[in-house]
């Protein structure tokens, strides 16, 4: 079967099972203090591609058939995503309207609870990793790295770095620590978390982080280029906004034209890492032919 169906089918079997530990893991809506939960809710089941989740059952499974111990690690890197989300639309940061096809969680339920309902999701993703059912090195492990790729040395510091450069002209070295820290960082760590619970081997684990490092930041670049070029509805977001808040992105450093072919090499170079697995590496490679051709 060509490889693009045979992704196609395992993104949507892997995105249910992460819905399901989602439903189970978080509060009903009507639990007490509703609005919470139900904020909470509407962002977390909004819709989204469950790419990190995914990333982390796919790299479990170049070990191991059987994908059942790295759900709940793949739901907490889900709900760091999206306490990533709902923060990062908020007035003070990007001030966007529009996630995921609907309003945004502060839009909806104000502010406040927007905040709230992020650092509840940040803080119980710790504690669903907790539940699962692999070594507790190996989850004292995913915590400690977690906690640096996502904090103030990590994803957080790319944060700050991206609304510190709005207006500013920014450098290229600037510019690739933003990227690296808010966006590729927790997508190179949802795969090694995948192969981590697999126990992959330090020589396997290097070959997944450099796959991941390249995707990552194609990621964000396709992500900038879409802002651009991509449609509203199917992006579920608006666009044209990097540019009217003059962020500092990939098409605004190096042009359009330049960085669909950066964004290219990557892709390119991230096939030819995860390569040394074989044949067990075709859905990481169609995955990555999909990254770069995603309009949504
Ligand atoms: C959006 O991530 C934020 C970035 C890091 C660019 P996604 O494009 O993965 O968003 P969802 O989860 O599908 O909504
Ligand atoms: C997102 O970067 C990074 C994080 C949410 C950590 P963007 O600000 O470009 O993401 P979108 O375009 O709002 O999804
Ligand atoms: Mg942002
Ligand atoms: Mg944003
Ligand atoms: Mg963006």
């Amino acid at each position: 079967m060509d490889s693009r169906v045979l992704l196609k089918r395992d993104i949507k079997e892997k995105q249910e099972l992460v819905n399901i530990i989602l439903d189970r893991f978080l509060p009903r809506k009507d639990e007490y203090p509703k609005d919470i939960h139900k904020a909470i809710r509407y962002s977390v089941f909004a819709g989204g591609k469950r790419l990190r989740p995914y990333l982390s059952m796919l790299a479990y499974q170049l070990f191991k058939k059987d994908v059942e111990p790295v759900i709940p690690v793949a739901g907490a890197i889900e709900m760091i995503h999206t306490f990533t989300l709902i923060h990062d639309d908020l007035p003070d940061i990007d001030d966007d309207d529009y996630r995921r096809g609907k309003e945004s969680c502060h839009k909806v339920f104000g502010e406040g609870i927007a905040l709230l309902a992020g650092d509840a999701l940040l803080i119980s993703a710790f504690e669903l990793i907790t539940y699962a059912n692999l070594e507790p090195e190996i989850k004292v492990q995913m915590i400690r790295e977690l906690a640096q790729g996502i904090g103030v040395n990590g994803l957080i510091s790319g944060q700050m770095l991206d609304i510190e450069s709005e207006g500013k002209k920014g450098s290229q070295k600037t510019l690739s620590i933003i990227h690296e820290n808010k966006t590729a960082r927790l997508i190179r760590l949802s795969l090694r978390f995948g192969a981590l619970a697999a126990h992959a081997t330090d020589l396997e684990l290097k070959i997944i982080d450099d796959y991941g490092s390249k995707i990552g930041l194609a990621f964000q670049i396709i992500d900038d280029l879409l802002d651009i070029e991509g449609n509203a509805e199917e992006l579920g977001k608006t666009v044209g906004k990097d540019e009217d808040q003059q962020k500092v992105t990939y098409p605004a450093l190096y042009g359009i034209e330049e960085s669909h072919r950066q964004a290219e090499t990557l892709i390119d170079q991230a096939k030819q890492s995860i390569h040394k697995f074989g044949e067990r590496a075709l859905l990481f490679e169609a995955l990555a032919d999909y990254l770069l051709q995603r309009k949504s």
